[in-house]
């Protein structure tokens, strides 16, 4: 049992760390912790207030509903206290709800209304004879902050009523103010492009705007919103909560079209569940459903408690945010090269899943959030997103912490990294990384690289994991015996298999150096540096510089490909490919033949003699490049039968078109 001093200290400490997440979620929009930890920091105070009376002071964290004016707009009281909701989390704790109407008005007959419980900011709009006349912020509930000026640039919300509620003397409606997800994901994007910080969810974006000192900034943000609650009105006939939220929208006002009716507890169950599967495909952030007493008179009989109405409850959703421990930042490497940074946690449940590790995608990311081995992390897991790092809780971070330093060797096979301008991610260059190597020796036998028939991915597989193949040029050495102990692989097949790997010997340079995998280097970057530099040896020794003087090679590729030969186990690779026979040169290309060098073509329609593919491949044979729009730089246009507009941007440009004869006579006179 605590002693008073130990129970005042704690009083004391909870005091303390409540206001400070209050100033952190309301005064600067940027929580620290989730709401349920903040729930948990609430209740334990409660208690222990509970316990010891005595030691509650009246400025106590439990003494008010929640918020803080800040003084920067002037204050208003509302005509009624805005309340918080009590809270139910499993379908039992409705069914208890239903129990104590029942109990507190015996015989009474109960029918509901279930609305979407919106996570915005909430919002007490005044008006008198159907005028908007004031607009105020929750606040600590007793009193909010005037923010008329910001709430008339919404513009979902009337400044004048209409229909049933035009006349009205005075009318104070509720609501929520939000943004939509899409528009804040959109937000966020140009704050990131402008380098500025973005918001971490909705609700902060939608609470930062309305509290805006200028209201053309609050103009400029895409707000809407939706109002669920008449607090106070005149004279009116209206019997039920339903009649009021059909009233409201004859009036003009947004309401939720998800509000639904439901006559027993059961119903109001069914839809909570449907409610919270669906809640990815709202368009706003919802974290529960609302569900309230239809009949106003049965509402005004059941009254409320200082903290909350009692007739209406939240039912919450499963929490999607929560604070954990990084406990480590690794690297690992995808079967594409990719490094991707991850951190591993202290294991914390999150809507249902316990999470342990959570991606931090790229380098960049990292730094921006400066998330650091140590440090206490809000990660959030919305629906079918991946959970990720919302941001690091800068308050809780301890003594001694460094920024994470990015690897500048592959943690899979210690192989150079590399990370291309304006790319986000480096990778690994190996060609021979472990990581790597079934993706790139699918790569390799690929029809329009080296073309090894029946290297699939059954083959692939069975030959790393057997340790038979390590590199590319471990293929050439393989026995038919060897390949006829794979797993359903016949002796027939293995004859077939090697001697599909002995047929790719002779394919040439383009295809080979399209083949070993070369970032930024495709089928058609492959053949001019082919047809430059004409071998695999002049290649490796030109410097980027070289490179990149050729024609529709830029500084970018240039780099990737001396990138490449800098490191020494690709070198050893392409020397053990030429030992075993690989050619090194590009075939069919005696330089004196190269006719059609510098020009280029574009193709459209169809030929009648040959594939495009085959087209394509005859005319870089000799030389000449294929692109896929028309400009004024384009040699020929090829039109064949049923031609694209690119035949049309032929004639507009003044560029030569050839039909397929015209095409087929340029390639033999050429060859
Ligand atoms: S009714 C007196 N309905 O949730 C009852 N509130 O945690 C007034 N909220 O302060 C509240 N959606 O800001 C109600 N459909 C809805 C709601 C809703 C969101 C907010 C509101 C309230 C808070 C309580």
């Amino acid at each position: 049992m605590a002693t008073n001093a130990d129970a005042a200290q704690r009083i004391a400490e909870l005091y303390e760390q409540i206001r400070h997440h209050d100033y952190a979620y309301y005064v600067q929009a940027r929580p620290e912790i989730s709401d349920a930890e903040y729930d948990t920091l609430l209740r334990e105070l409660r208690e222990l207030e509970a316990r010891h009376p005595e030691l509650a002071t009246p400025d106590s964290p439990t003494r008010r509903v929640a918020g803080q004016a800040v003084l920067a707009f002037t204050p208003v009281e509302h005509r009624v206290a805005m309340l918080s909701l009590d809270n139910a989390t499993t379908p039992d704790q409705l069914r208890e709800f239903e129990a104590r109407l029942k109990r507190a008005i015996p015989g009474a007959e109960f029918d509901y209304v279930c609305e979407p419980k919106i996570d915005g900011l909430g919002v007490a709009l005044l008006y008198q004879g159907g005028r908007l006349v004031r607009g105020a912020t929750r606040g600590d509930g007793r009193v909010g902050e005037d923010i008329t000026r910001n709430l008339r640039t919404i513009p979902s919300i009337p400044p004048r009523l209409h229909g049933p509620l035009a006349h009205v003397r005075e009318l104070e409606v509720r609501g929520e103010v939000f943004m939509p997800r899409a528009k804040f994901l959109e937000l966020n994007r140009e704050l990131e492009e402008r380098g500025e910080p973005a918001f971490a969810n909705p609700r902060n974006a939608a609470a930062g705007a309305v509290r805006q000192k200028d209201p053309d900034v609050t103009a400029r943000r895409p707000l809407d919103i939706l109002l669920y609650h008449v607090s106070s009105i005149d004279d009116s006939r209206i019997a039920g909560h339903w009649e009021m939220l059909e009233a409201l929208r004859q009036s003009g006002c947004p309401t939720s079209d998800r509000a639904a009716r439901c006559a027993d507890v059961d119903a109001v169950i069914d839809y909570c569940r449907r409610l919270e599967a669906e809640r990815d495909a709202l368009p706003y952030e919802a974290d529960g459903a609302v569900v309230k007493v239809n009949p106003l008179e049965l509402q005004r009989r059941l009254g409320e408690t200082a903290h909350h109405p009692r007739w209406a409850i939240a039912f919450k959703f499963a929490a999607r945010q929560a604070t954990t421990v990084v406990r480590s930042i690794s690297v690992k490497v995808g079967k594409t090269g990719v490094l991707t940074p991850g951190a591993q946690l202290d294991p914390v449940e999150l809507a249902g899943v316990v999470i342990r590790n959570v991606s931090l995608h790229n380098e960049d990311e990292v730094r921006r959030k400066d998330i650091r081995v140590g440090d206490t992390v809000l990660i959030e897991r919305a629906g079918d997103v991946i959970p990720y790092v919302v941001h690091v809780v800068a308050a809780r971070r301890p003594p001694g912490t460094v920024p994470f330093v990015f690897p500048d060797h592959c943690p899979s096979c210690g192989g150079l990294v590399f990370r291309p301008e304006g790319e986000a991610y480096w990778r690994c260059t190996n060609s021979a990384c472990p990581a790597q190597l079934k993706e790139r020796l699918l790569h390799y036998g690929s029809r329009r690289a080296m073309d090894i028939e029946h290297l699939g991915e059954n083959v692939v597989n069975q030959l790393v994991d057997r340790g038979l193949v390590r590199d590319f040029a471990d293929l050439y050495g393989l026995t038919v015996a060897q390949l006829a102990e794979l797993d359903r692989l016949g002796e027939k097949s293995a004859r077939n298999l090697a001697d599909a790997i002995a047929a790719s010997r002779p394919r040439g340079l383009t295809r080979l150096l399209n083949a070993i995998g070369i970032r930024f280097v495709g089928e058609r970057v492959a053949h001019l540096l082919a047809v430059r530099f004409g071998s695999m040896e002049a290649l490796a020794a030109a410097s980027r510089e070289e490179i990149s003087q050729s024609h529709g090679i830029g500084p970018q590729i240039a780099q990737s490909v001396t990138t490449f030969f800098a490191e020494p186990r690709n070198r050893e690779i392409i020397g053990r490919l030429r030992q075993a026979g690989v050619a090194m040169a590009e075939k069919d290309v005696p330089s004196g033949r190269r006719l059609l060098a510098g020009k280029t073509f574009v193709l459209t329609g169809t030929l009648a003699s040959m594939s495009r593919d085959a087209a394509k491949e005859a005319i870089h044979r000799l030389g000449g490049q294929v692109t896929g729009t028309v400009s004024k730089k384009t040699s020929y246009v090829v039109v064949g039968e049923n031609p694209g507009s690119k035949a049309g941007d032929a004639k507009r440009l003044g560029v030569e078109t050839l039909d397929e004869s015209q095409l087929l006579e340029l390639l033999s006179q050429s060859s």
